[in-house]
């Protein structure tokens, strides 16, 4: 049986500069982005001056900011977690280019963030890799993202968030606690930020 042959890869160069092509509008469709982010898989080799690694949490590093849009990599050793989370109402798309990555969905049944109360229940699971990105249901943004240690293998991860934020809620679903948290990035365009990145 044929297999599907793999989608040419494009350098991260390339991929902002087709980024930013992009009329505002198309940043309010999900499944737009989504296609973008499927058609234009970029080439781990390129991402190397943006790549930052730390044994104890994950890396956030911004590779591109416009009105529009933050673009960044975010780099996970094995066995690294996010916070479940949510996206501060705005849109949000990951791709894999090295590894895989598991998202965990919530569903909200109730949120009170000025009282730290919240109840949330887990619902589905995706498996993303370098063919599988995935836009953020902006119905259903609540996740978690997870480099199991199944997968034995570090990850990379891209991220546009439209519009750009930088904080977010976190919530613990064993707990039925939640609350608001500063987003960090640990490198800006290849360079260590001022600020490290803990949250
Ligand atoms: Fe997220």
């Amino acid at each position: 049986m044929a297999t599907k042959p793999a989608l040419a890869t494009v350098s991260i160069e390339k991929y902002v500069e087709l980024l930013r092509q992009l009329p505002a509008e198309a940043f309010d469709d999900v499944p737009r982005i989504e296609e973008f982010a499927l058609q234009n898989p970029v080439d781990p080799a390129t991402l190397e001056r943006f790549l930052c690694w730390d044994a104890q949490h994950y890396t956030r590093n911004l590779i591109d900011h416009t009105d529009l849009y933050d673009l960044m990599a975010i780099c996970w050793d094995i066995g690294q977690i996010s916070s479940i989370h949510n996206h501060r109402g705005q849109n949000c798309w990951m791709s894999v280019p090295i590894g895989t990555l598991r998202v965990q969905n919530y569903r909200v049944i109730s949120e009170n963030v000025a009282e730290h109360r919240c109840e949330i229940v887990p619902t589905d699971v995706i498996d993303m890799t370098a063919e599988r990105p995935v836009g953020v249901n902006p119905d259903h943004p609540v996740h978690s993202v997870e480099n199991r240690r199944e997968f034995n293998e570090r990850a990379v991860s891209l991220h546009i968030y439209s519009k750009p934020f930088d904080s977010c809620v976190v919530y613990s679903d064993e707990q039925g606690t939640c609350g608001e948290i500063n987003l960090h990035f640990t490198t800006k365009y290849g360079e260590r930020s001022p600020r490290p990145a803990r949250h």
